[in-house]
């Protein structure tokens, strides 16, 4: 496997942020000083025009956009490229004032009044019409620089509308999915159950606050038409671009496992995934360490969207945000251990939200890497200025890819799905939280994961984890079913296969679809446990794990099923609780109760080991990730914790230190270190 660098141009990590120099037009010392600074921190790239429609055109159709060129030029001739934003995440006054349509009508039914930003109708055509309009002004004066790199659409899309235009497209949009077949759709959605019926779509309303929010289906379908919606918006602004510019990559900055859109389906029409990361650090909550992880979950989940190529780290904050519950600084060291994390985790750049601090509004107490004190020798600086001379040492990790033979599979439909259905308990059911768990054993062993989804192959993986996968779709079902008779090992939990991608349950014994032949079992009963409810798993081997929040009783149907946990308490004491199903070459685990950590791990670890798959023994709060291509692997290693730690069989050349290693690797407290790797 070769490099895959992202920008050719580019020589090693990308070092920049969200520059919004048309807020200091009137302060060209600013400006100056700005690319003075950019420099000194070792920045190589800028993102220009995010929120700039106002001034890019202050009244319709009256174009102010050579101060935007003037400054790509300036950047450009101090080796600093540019990511030019479309600016339709913020849309000026005139245009609302005009053209009300462009307002957003909320869940119930009423019209937004203007303000804000990321507020506008993704249905409007004269929306698109006036985004195109702007654009097309930033293209004629952006085309063929040499200092534009890529184009960055819009800002974190979200949100839903439901304004007369979104109804009906929605309908439309329902008509052509169920072939114009009203029945079809009544079938799908079972709506005879509460005398639902519709006798055509244009009765269908969207699931209102105050209307219908009753029907699973039709609130299921609303979530992935409003998905459908903005990725239709959203391709119409990169038509203009790819018609415009085909050679310019595009992009958007995606939010974390964000719950309104399914990112996978927007991730296909971008060239390159990038996203903006603001974990809570240093919470009462949890400790450093799992803060860590869940970062590296969110990084595996984007970089999993395009395996073949690195991701883009869009936005961060250097020093703090301000929209968190406390909105602590991070601690000294802490950026730069988050930063290379992300490296580490397969993104190419490291930029931040943002470049300086506005004087004043809804944002003017965000970090930045520029404070309002405006110097080079703050805390905040000189920490992003030491982090960009490091990332020079570790160019040569740039265009290589994390390659791992592990997966889960984690999808947006299932998580819509668990978090609507009526049944268990509302506040434990924690589908996205259950994932990142299992990811957080995987990760403890050394192994990275790829997160991925029901529709990806699954060939390429030895060990597929897929925690509650509450809902089937994509073939999965059969997919699964060869994985595991080629060999593979799959690992899933209570909650699998409960419903078909209309909600509606599977007859005759979950999980359906086939997939309790390739577990060998049904799962009769799911109990709910309060929290002070007590359980646990007694392994046929020894040992124990405690059981909260769910718990199935399983029949064993299969005749190649082996149990290997059976439950301590209850009326299912002695019931199966862990059971393994020898099904073709392959091996499929499930897991019937939410266990603790301890005995995912001991289940992970023997799958690891049956299919061959490297996993070490890392002292606690330490990560490790690896990046690899061209016949060479670097591989990182994070302590998160306050204690020294030892790291054993480590072989090869450290990167910062260039020193070689010979087995040991000792890292102090909040340290990291980057090995290009020997195998010893
Ligand atoms: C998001 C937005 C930015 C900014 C930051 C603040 O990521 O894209 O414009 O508001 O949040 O953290
Ligand atoms: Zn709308």
């Amino acid at each position: 496997m070769e490099k895959q660098p992202l920008f050719p141009q580019i020589h090693g990590i990308m070092h920049g942020g969200d520059y919004n120099p048309e807020q200091w037009l009137d302060r060209p010392d600013i400006l100056e000083k700005d690319i003075e600074l950019m420099k000194k921190a070792g920045m190589n790239c800028a993102t220009l025009g995010v929120f700039a429609w106002s001034t890019l055109e202050p009244r319709e159709g009256e174009y102010h956009t050579q101060w935007l060129f003037d400054i790509m030029d300036k950047l450009y001739e101090n080796g600093i490229y540019t990511i030019l934003a479309t600016p339709s995440g913020a849309k000026p006054v005139w245009l609302s004032e005009k053209y009300p349509e462009v307002l957003r009508v909320d869940a119930y039914g009423m019209k937004n009044h203007r303000g804000f930003r990321h507020n506008h109708c993704m249905s409007s055509m004269i929306y698109r019409q006036k985004v195109r309009a702007v654009t097309e002004k930033l293209i004629e004066g952006a085309k063929g620089h040499p200092g534009l790199l890529m184009w960055h659409i819009s800002n974190e899309f979200n949100g839903d509308c439901y304004c007369e235009n979104c109804v009906k497209r929605f309908q439309e949009y329902l008509a052509r999915k169920f072939d114009n077949d009203i029945d079809k759709l009544n079938k799908a959605w079972w709506t005879t159950f509460w005398s639902h019926t519709y006798n055509d779509f244009s009765q269908i309303e969207p699931p209102y606050v105050n209307g219908e929010f009753s029907i699973m289906g039709l609130n299921l379908e609303w979530k992935r038409f409003m998905t459908w919606n903005v990725t239709d918006y959203m391709k119409s602004e990169i038509a203009l671009l790819k018609e415009k510019t085909p050679d310019i990559p595009v992009t958007t900055n995606f939010m974390q496992m964000f719950d309104g859109l399914d990112y996978r389906v927007l991730a296909k029409e971008l060239d390159v995934i990038s996203w903006d990361s603001y974990p809570v650090f240093h919470n009462d909550y949890e400790s450093f360490a799992d803060t860590m992880s869940r970062s590296a979950f969110d990084h595996a989940l984007m970089r999993s969207m395009k395996k073949d190529k690195p991701f883009m780290l869009m936005e961060s904050a250097p020093g703090l945000v301000n929209w968190h519950d406390f909105n602590k600084m991070k601690r000294p060291g802490v950026h730069r251990l988050f930063s290379l994390q992300t490296v580490a985790c397969g993104s190419d750049t490291v930029q931040y939200f943002q470049w300086r601090k506005s004087r004043g509004s809804y944002e003017q107490y965000h970090g930045a890497v520029v404070d309002h004190l405006g110097t080079d020798d703050t805390r905040v600086f000189k920490e992003v200025e030491a982090l960009g001379k490091e990332l020079k040492k570790i160019a040569p990790v740039c265009g290589t890819l994390v390659k791992t033979p592990v997966a889960m599979i984690l999808d947006w439909d299932t998580m819509w799905a668990v978090e609507d259905m009526k049944g268990l308990a509302d506040s434990t059911k924690n589908y996205v939280k259950t994932c990142v768990d299992v990811f957080r054993v995987f990760l403890k062993l050394g192994v990275d994961v790829d997160i991925i989804s029901s529709e990806d192959e699954l060939t390429d993986y030895r060990v597929i984890a897929a925690p509650m996968m509450y809902l089937l779709q994509g073939g999965i079902a059969d997919k699964i079913k060869q994985f595991v008779q080629n060999g593979g090992q799959v690992l899933a939990t209570y909650l699998t296969g409960y419903v078909d991608e209309n909600t509606l349950c599977y007859l005759g014994g979950f999980p359906g679809d086939g997939l309790s032949q390739v577990f060998g079992v049904i799962s009769e009963e799911i109990d709910t446990l309060y929290p002070t409810d007590k359980n646990a798993v007694l392994f046929a081997d020894g040992g124990s794990a405690a059981v909260c929040g769910y718990a199935e009783i399983l029949r064993i149907t299969g005749e190649n099923v082996t149990v290997l946990g059976s439950y301590q308490d209850d009326y299912y004491k002695g019931l199966p609780a862990v059971t393994v199903n020898r099904y073709g070459q392959g091996s499929a685990y499930y897991v019937a109760a939410r266990m603790e950590e301890s005995g995912m791990r001991k289940i992970i670890k023997k799958m690891l080991k049956d299919s061959g798959v490297e996993a070490v023994k890392l002292p606690k709060g330490i990560e490790r990730h690896q990046r690899t291509a061209d016949g060479k692997t670097y591989c990182f290693y994070f302590n998160f914790t306050g204690e020294e730690a030892v790291i054993e069989n480590v072989y090869g050349m450290e990167l910062f230190s260039r020193k070689e290693l010979s087995g040991k690797l000792i890292l102090s407290s909040f340290e990291m270190a980057v090995i290009l790797r020997k195998i010893g």
